[in-house]
């Protein structure tokens, strides 16, 4: 809920029954929070009220997120106290929000706590991806900037399961990289990365070589961002070196497990 919230309902079947994001009714980029608009235009498609909902599903789980992020800048503390400081307290209120949040919606669905249920980041985009292909089993990539705390895991699906096999680390982020390109070109972060995106396939990969020292591959052979670079950089070249470390890196992975389908998925 804390950019481009959306509200999806799934019948008993599993086959989704209406879908939509708020910023779509609202016409706006900019909103944040519970989606009323898209919870109510979901409701009303199926005919149903709220107490014909069994279970609300949250695409995140706020205490995790929480605990990676302090965690992560606990590290950086003595080296920039007042940066970590004002991180840790953003943290914090996102944090409060969150929870807040997952209060109200509790409240919507009846008051009853476990029809309320938060599940990991990058589970949710990972079965999104898998649950939404056709394959009976295959290797999983979900990246994003840093979701529920984390830059992404590496998962396995076989039939109706889900496998986390390996979990990448926050600052080896693909999407935090793919986002500070995006505010050098002027653009607003965790909206205009799709455009920065788009743009850069009309460009020529004259700073590949940049790309491809910042994102070297980790000794688990996922992404790994060598924290000595940080300036002089452009985003044209970014996603075919991003793609390249990321395709070889998770070829291991497709070998080790026999196989031969990869549903990629994510957010910035
Ligand atoms: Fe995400």
């Amino acid at each position: 809920m804390g950019h481009d919230p959306a509200a999806a309902l799934i019948d008993d079947q599993g086959a989704i029954v209406a879908a939509i994001e708020e910023g779509k009714l609202g016409r706006t980029r900019s909103f944040g929070g519970i989606p009323r608009g898209a919870i109510r235009f979901c409701l009303e498609r199926a005919r149903i009220r709220w107490q014909e909902v069994e279970r609300v599903a949250i695409a995140s789980q706020p205490g995790r997120a929480f605990f990676r992020k302090a965690l992560f800048r606990a590290r950086l503390a003595p080296l920039a106290p007042i940066s970590s400081a004002y991180y840790f307290n953003k943290a914090l209120g996102e944090l409060g929000r969150e929870l807040n949040n997952s209060r109200i919606l509790q409240e919507l669905a009846g008051g009853a706590a476990d029809r309320v249920i938060n599940y990991d980041h990058h589970l949710c985009h990972a079965a999104s991806a898998y649950f939404g292909s056709r394959f009976e089993k295959s290797l999983i990539v979900s990246l994003d900037n840093q979701g529920d705390g984390r830059a992404g895991i590496v998962g396995l699906g076989e039939r109706t399961r889900l496998r986390e096999l390996s979990s990448i680390p926050f600052p080896n982020s693909l999407g935090w990289l793919f986002t500070q390109i995006t505010s050098l070109l002027g653009f607003s972060t965790s909206a205009s990365e799709h455009k920065t995106q788009w743009l850069s396939l009309s460009g020529e990969p004259v700073f590949a070589d940049i790309f491809m020292e910042m994102l070297r591959r980790g000794p688990k052979g996922v992404p790994h961002l060598n924290k000595n670079i940080s300036n002089g950089t452009s985003g044209e070249s970014f996603p075919s070196a991003g793609s390249s470390i990321a395709g070889s890196g998770f070829r291991r992975y497709l070998s080790s497990n026999s196989l031969r389908k990869t549903p990629t998925t994510g957010c910035a």
